[in-house]
């Protein structure tokens, strides 16, 4: 039994703001940008909220699967700025289809979100448990950024994405790996809510996204080669073998690296950074989705996919269209 990527899709904020416009509303530049990172623009919501994204590259992905919603067993929504602390974004979700027979939960994994939904999603499949399901990664990160801090805010963008899984008798998805290091928390980190009762003063103060961009991209580098190699390996393959890396899009340097890492022409790895930035859990779902809908995805190709970020954390899977 095989756990097939069946259908995929997407949803963005209808607004764009490039680099250019960043540079009118704070001290940095189009060249600061687009050299460290690649990012040229990227969509930042204005109406739209994480799970109102979610439910368009939902219904996309669905039609795209040709599954209808009394068809779909579980929702999982990889996410860190769900609209609510509950309901689940997945509920939401869920209701808006109107997938009654649904279970429906978030993990937060950060921008390995969407890796470690695709991996639960393949373990209740292959369990027999589940035989559809819908899994996705959406943000609304410029809610979570300092506005005020221009190392990290301009990084960011906002954006879902979805795919539908099913349990087939053909093979789909080869292999998968996922890690996490809590040691290393804290060069990635966003603080949530803190203590407030009647025996704790708070100040109630707002937290942002701070982030150690260079501890990040150490981990970035090393991690990422050894976790695909790992899955390229266990799927029996070799990296010649792999049609495409369709990696996490937090910065060109980082997948430049990665494919130098690799002994891999770049030109196996697909970028949707440059005009999306970063979207954490749903950047690897919006890539997988470009690539779908431009026809680059043809049945028997292999593809490497693999997320990484916040925790620390990373996941990584070996698929077969
Ligand atoms: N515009 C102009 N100047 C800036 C900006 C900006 N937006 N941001 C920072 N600077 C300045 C800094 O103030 C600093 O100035 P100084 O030398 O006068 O002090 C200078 O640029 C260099 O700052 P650094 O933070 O050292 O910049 P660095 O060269 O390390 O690049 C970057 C930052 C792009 C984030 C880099 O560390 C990187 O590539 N990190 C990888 C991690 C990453 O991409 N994280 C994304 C999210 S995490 C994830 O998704 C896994």
């Amino acid at each position: 039994m095989g756990t097939k990527i069946i259908g995929t899709g997407s949803c963005l904020p209808k607004t764009v703001v490039t680099n250019d416009d960043l540079s009118r509303i704070m001290d940095t530049s189009d060249e600061w940008i687009s050299s460290r990172t690649g990012i040229r623009e990227r969509h930042l919501a204005k109406e739209e909220t994480t799970a109102s994204m979610s439910v368009e590259a939902a219904k996309r992905a669905m039609e795209n699967a040709g599954v209808t919603a009394d068809e779909i067993d579980l929702i999982i929504v990889g996410t860190v700025s769900a609209d609510h602390v509950t309901p689940a974004c997945a509920c939401e979700v869920q209701a808006a289809v109107g997938a009654d027979r649904a279970v429906a939960f978030d993990v937060n994994a950060a921008c390995s979100g969407f890796m470690f939904a695709l991996n639960i999603a393949h373990v209740y499949l292959q369990a027999g448990i589940y035989r559809t399901a819908l899994i996705l990664g959406a943000e609304t990160l410029s809610k979570i950024m300092d506005w005020d801090d221009r190392s990290t805010c301009v990084l960011f963008g906002d954006g879902a994405g979805a795919a539908v899984v099913r349990a087939e008798s053909i093979s789909g998805l080869l292999s998968f790996d996922q890690g996490s290091d809590g040691t290393k928390g804290g060069v990635l980190a966003c603080t949530n809510r803190t203590n407030n009762n009647p025996l704790v003063k708070t100040s109630r103060e707002l937290e942002y996204v701070h982030m150690d961009g260079q501890e990040v991209y150490k981990f970035a580098v090393t991690a990422v080669p050894a976790s695909l190699h790992k899955v390229i390996e266990a799927a029996g393959l070799t990296v010649e073998d792999i049609d495409y890396f369709a990696l996490h899009q937090a910065n060109i340097r980082i997948i430049q690296s990665v494919a130098k890492r690799l002994k891999v022409s770049e030109d196996k790895f697909p970028i949707s950074l440059d005009h999306c930035g970063n979207i954490s859990a749903a950047s690897v779902p919006i890539l997988l989705d470009e690539m779908n809908r431009k026809g680059m995805l043809k049945p028997g190709m292999k593809i490497a996919l693999s997320g990484f970020g916040g925790g620390l954390t990373w996941a990584s899977a070996v698929v077969e269209w």
